[in-house]
């Protein structure tokens, strides 16, 4: 499943890195692709809702998981927590920004309400070339504040398997 629909590829696929089925496949350009070799985060996504590297994934491990990218974290018009935040302050070039999204979704769906150091230590495997940390680490704790203020109903959960 890729953000709520169910997806098939050629079997030829299946030990290319995820990051180029999403992206040339499925047109999911929402993941990006940076260094390549595991290191910059730029093309997380959540597997079974936990962040992985899709650069480093094989497209065959996520048979039967649930994947996630930046695009299905929207519930329809409504974007979620995260996503607003970095939109009321965005980053320079932006490259990054989908790691760090997809970083701070983990995070938040676990702990609502991280310390400084808890988003530091969340977000500190992610690169930004454009040294934008300091926004990054003000838009999780607006994310986590826009969160806190909406009802428990309302609250955008991202599905993970138990
Ligand atoms: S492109 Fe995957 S970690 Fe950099
Ligand atoms: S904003 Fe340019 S790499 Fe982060």
């Amino acid at each position: 499943m890729v953000n709520g629909k169910s997806q098939s590829v050629p079997d030829a696929q299946a030990l290319e890195p995820l990051v180029w089925v999403l992206r040339d496949t499925l047109g999911l350009a929402g993941t990006r692709y940076g260094c390549g070799i595991g290191v910059c985060g730029a093309c997380n996504i959540l597997l079974d809702g936990q962040v992985v590297r899709s650069c480093q994934t094989e497209t065959k491990a996520a048979v039967g998981k649930e994947i996630i990218t930046l695009e299905g974290l929207a519930k329809g018009q409504e974007l979620h927590p995260v996503q607003q935040a970095f939109l009321e302050n965005p980053l320079q070039c932006c490259w990054c920004m989908t790691g760090h999204i997809m970083n701070a979704v983990e995070l938040l769906e676990s702990n609502r309400q991280p310390s400084p150091e808890q988003i530091d230590t969340a977000m500190n495997d992610n690169y930004c070339r454009c040294g934008g940390y300091n926004s990054i680490r003000a838009n999780v704790v607006r994310a986590s504040e826009i969160i806190s203020s909406q009802p428990a109903a309302k609250r955008i959960v991202i599905r993970r398997k138990s």
